[in-house]
């Protein structure tokens, strides 16, 4: 039996880096049984796979996404409709913008949030600053100016269900489908307001730029890609500012050379950490007909995995890849992905990050991990440590 037919979903959660490695080695395109997807594990392989949508299209049609949120989404469409849908997200999240808005935004919840933490000495960062910081800034910058951080959970937890209900369990399903429900009601109701009355949110652009003059784009066209964006906007970033702090405070010599010039380092700190874990693991797609991969052949019709999170990891681009280096200087990693999909919100939620970081490093002369509760990373689909208990000092 091949190494691939052994890999377990259990594995892949607990660490997926050590397999990653060797189907790099010994099988760089692999059909693994147990998640019944190909992955696709070396860098070039993956860059090819998202970047020919020919081959392989990002209209899977075993995703549950569509299923709850309605379709067509920006993540499971290609050729004009995707350009469309870019054509209404992308304007607020290009850097000149991001670079205008993402302190007055960012700023003001991260320090709210950061004050109780150092009030009472500490806390788990993952649940008390990361993810409150990561989810507003997120509805903030949407246009969700009014929902508050229970609301936008519950959202989170109901997408969440939907999107990953492979096994179509009913109940999944229920929670998934009223949650959806609920913030098509809520969107329409904004909608219809910026329809007549716009103004600089993520939903107002989405309706209004690139349309000739007294149009704007159909609601229903935007609505799953409303969601689609506010399952993986709200969550990433705040996962991937918890794996950057992992990597520093684990190297507390890089971090205090950090420290002494946070202006020039943290980008790059910010960086280190989005290759080192990936909060999203791969970019999925359907093989559109046979395709020779990789020593491999990939049937027509089968679900493929081109993991970005490998590819920031493969040896051939990166020296030592298994661990943080603040100072590696070896071109880009690829957390965001590669092609047409490339994340739509990197600028933002790079910027997002950096914020977070600089007001807790700012805030706190010292940070310190717990021993008795070491952070442990989960996940191989969205990776990230399940909390981040440290002690904190002004
Ligand atoms: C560190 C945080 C983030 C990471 C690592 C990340 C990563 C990714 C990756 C790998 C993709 C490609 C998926 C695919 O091709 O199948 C993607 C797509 C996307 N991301 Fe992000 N993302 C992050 C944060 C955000 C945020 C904050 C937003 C909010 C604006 C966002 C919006 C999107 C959208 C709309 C797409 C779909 C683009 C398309 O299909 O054309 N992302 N992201």
């Amino acid at each position: 039996m091949a190494f691939a037919d052994h890999i377990t979903v259990a594995e892949l959660e607990r660490d997926p880096y050590p397999i990653y490695a060797r189907l790099r080695r010994e099988a760089p395109v692999a059909f693994v049984p147990a998640v019944n997807i190909w992955l696709v594990t070396r860098w070039n392989d993956v860059e090819l796979v998202a970047k020919s949508p020919d081959l392989f299209t990002a209209e899977v049609k075993t995703s549950p996404i569509e299923r709850t949120f309605g379709k067509p989404t920006i993540l499971t469409t290609d050729g004009p409709v995707h350009r469309e849908l870019r054509a209404g997200i992308d304007p607020k999240y290009k850097p000149k913008p991001v670079a205008g808005y993402i302190e007055q935004l960012v700023r003001p919840i991260a320090e709210e949030y950061l004050a109780p933490l150092l009030a009472k000495g500490g806390g788990d960062l993952m649940a008390e600053y990361f993810e409150p910081i990561s989810t507003l800034s997120l509805a903030g910058s949407f246009g969700f100016h009014d929902i508050d951080m229970p609301t936008l959970r519950r959202w989170f937890y109901g997408l969440a269900q939907g999107a990953i209900n492979f096994e179509n369990d009913p109940e999944r399903q229920r929670i998934g489908d009223a949650v959806s429900a609920e913030i098509s009601g809520v969107a329409e109701r904004i909608f219809e307001r910026l329809e007549r009355q716009p103004d600089d949110t993520a939903l107002s652009h989405m309706l209004h730029d690139g349309m000739p003059a007294g149009k704007t784009r159909p609601r229903e066209l935007l609505l799953p890609t409303v969601k689609v964006t506010l399952l993986g906007g709200m969550q990433e970033p705040g996962h991937g500012a918890g794996s950057v702090l992992v990597g520093l405070l684990q190297n507390p010599d890089q971090l205090v050379v950090l420290r002494n010039d946070l202006d020039e380092l943290l980008p790059r700190a910010v960086d280190e950490g989005l290759r080192w874990v990936a909060p999203i693991g791969t970019q999925t797609r359907e093989a559109t007909r046979d395709i020779e991969l990789g020593g491999a052949t990939i049937p027509a019709g089968a679900a493929v995995g081109a993991l970005v999170s490998s590819a920031s990891r493969d040896e051939t681009r990166f020296t030592d890849p298994d661990s943080y280096n603040l100072h590696r200087n070896e071109g880009p990693h690829a957390a965001f992905g590669f092609g047409q999909h490339f994340c739509s919100g990197r600028w933002f939620a790079r910027a997002q990050v950096i914020v977070a970081l600089r007001v807790l490093l700012e805030g706190c002369a010292e940070i310190v991990l717990d021993p008795a509760r070491l952070p442990q990373f989960h996940g191989w689909e969205f990776r990230a440590p399940t909390a981040l208990h440290v002690s904190l000092r002004a």
